[in-house]
């Protein structure tokens, strides 16, 4: 799909890039021939990933443990990689914390550790690093995922809705005050991807897993590489006039959740010869 050199020496930042899509996202751009660095809580994990997927895809991958719910980690963690590289081109806003729950079961502290990972976190990352950028008189750029609902908002996963929101609102807000710094903001809004960390705790039943995949027009979920080759066309150079978009990859899941007559998908073809029969008598 691309130009083997497209992300040729570009030092990307993936925070949660041990995991998930963060890992199949670097895995591509490794491919690219970016350099990277990734970043979580569990360094066992980061180390081990590292290691498979430059055995895997050739490069570097440089790994730095780091909470992004703690600002001075987060300040650590930017300086490591940026003293490791010599610069930082590209961020890659992808650490979450999420899990079904009642909004009523929830704690304070369960709220606070989602709005920590997904908002916040965010924030600290793209803040550290955008005032690297700003002294050094570089530009660079941030690549964010968030989910659909950040905009439709949805229940049983409501810190996480709020925060993907919040999420939005920086990237649309620092892609008109950083533009003039060369500081480009985007972001990716997935729908269902399978990775252990989501389904172990959205939807943790196969009926639970099924349903999931019974909303998306396409029926089927997301391939990894669709969601990496999307990425890896944002932050092309070549992409450089979009800034402050959110671009959906999802089948068209959140549109059929917003159709009022789209379960109509459930009615078997017989139906509709008497409903048709019905809805003619109408004139
Ligand atoms: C209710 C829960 C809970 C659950 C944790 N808590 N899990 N409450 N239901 N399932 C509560 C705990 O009881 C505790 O409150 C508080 O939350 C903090 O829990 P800890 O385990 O101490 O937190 P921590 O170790 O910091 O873990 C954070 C976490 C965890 C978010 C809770 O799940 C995690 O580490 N997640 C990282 C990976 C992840 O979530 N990946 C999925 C991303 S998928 P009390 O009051 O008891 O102390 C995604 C997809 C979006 O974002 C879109 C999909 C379409
Ligand atoms: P995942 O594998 O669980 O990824 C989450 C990553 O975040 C893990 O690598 C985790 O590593 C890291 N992380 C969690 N808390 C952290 C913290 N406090 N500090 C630093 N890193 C932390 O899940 P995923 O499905 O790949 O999700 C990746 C992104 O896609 C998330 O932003 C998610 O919201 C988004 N998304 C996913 C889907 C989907 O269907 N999978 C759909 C929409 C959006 P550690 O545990 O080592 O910290």
């Amino acid at each position: 799909m691309f130009r083997q050199d497209l992300l040729k020496d570009k030092v990307i930042i993936i925070t949660g890039g041990g995991s998930g899509l963060g890992r199949s996202m670097g895995e591509r751009f490794l491919e690219l021939g970016a350099k990277l660095a990734i970043t979580s809580r569990n360094t066992d994990k980061l180390t081990t990933a590292a290691s498979e997927m430059t055995a895997a895809k050739g490069g570097e991958v440089f790994t730095v443990g780091c909470d992004v719910r703690d600002p001075e980690a987060v300040e650590a963690m930017i300086d490591a990689v940026w003293d490791h590289y010599g610069t930082v081109d590209i961020l890659i806003n992808n650490a979450a914390g999420n899990f079904i729950s009642p909004t009523e079961r929830l704690s304070h502290r369960a709220v606070d550790a989602v709005l920590g990972i997904v908002l916040h976190g965010t924030f600290y990352c793209t803040l550290a690093l955008g005032k690297k950028w700003i002294a050094a008189g570089r530009g660079g750029q941030c690549l964010n995922i968030v989910t659909t609902y950040a905009w439709t908002g949805s229940g049983y996963v409501v810190p996480s809705a709020a925060a993907k929101a919040g999420v939005l609102a920086l990237t649309r807000s620092l892609a008109v005050e950083w533009a003039h710094h060369g500081i480009r903001m985007n972001a990716i809004a997935p729908g269902p991807f399978p990775t252990a960390g989501a389904w172990e705790r959205l939807a943790p039943t196969p009926e639970l897993a099924q349903e999931a995949l019974n909303r998306v027009p396409l029926k089927r979920v997301g391939e990894h590489s669709e969601l990496a080759n999307l990425a890896a066309y944002m932050l092309a150079d070549e992409a450089s006039y979009i800034n402050g978009e959110c671009i959906t990859i999802d089948g068209g899941e959140w549109l059929y959740g917003g159709g009022q007559f789209s379960q109509l998908d459930k009615l078997p073809a017989e139906a509709w010869d008497l409903l048709a029969a019905m809805t003619k008598r109408a004139k």
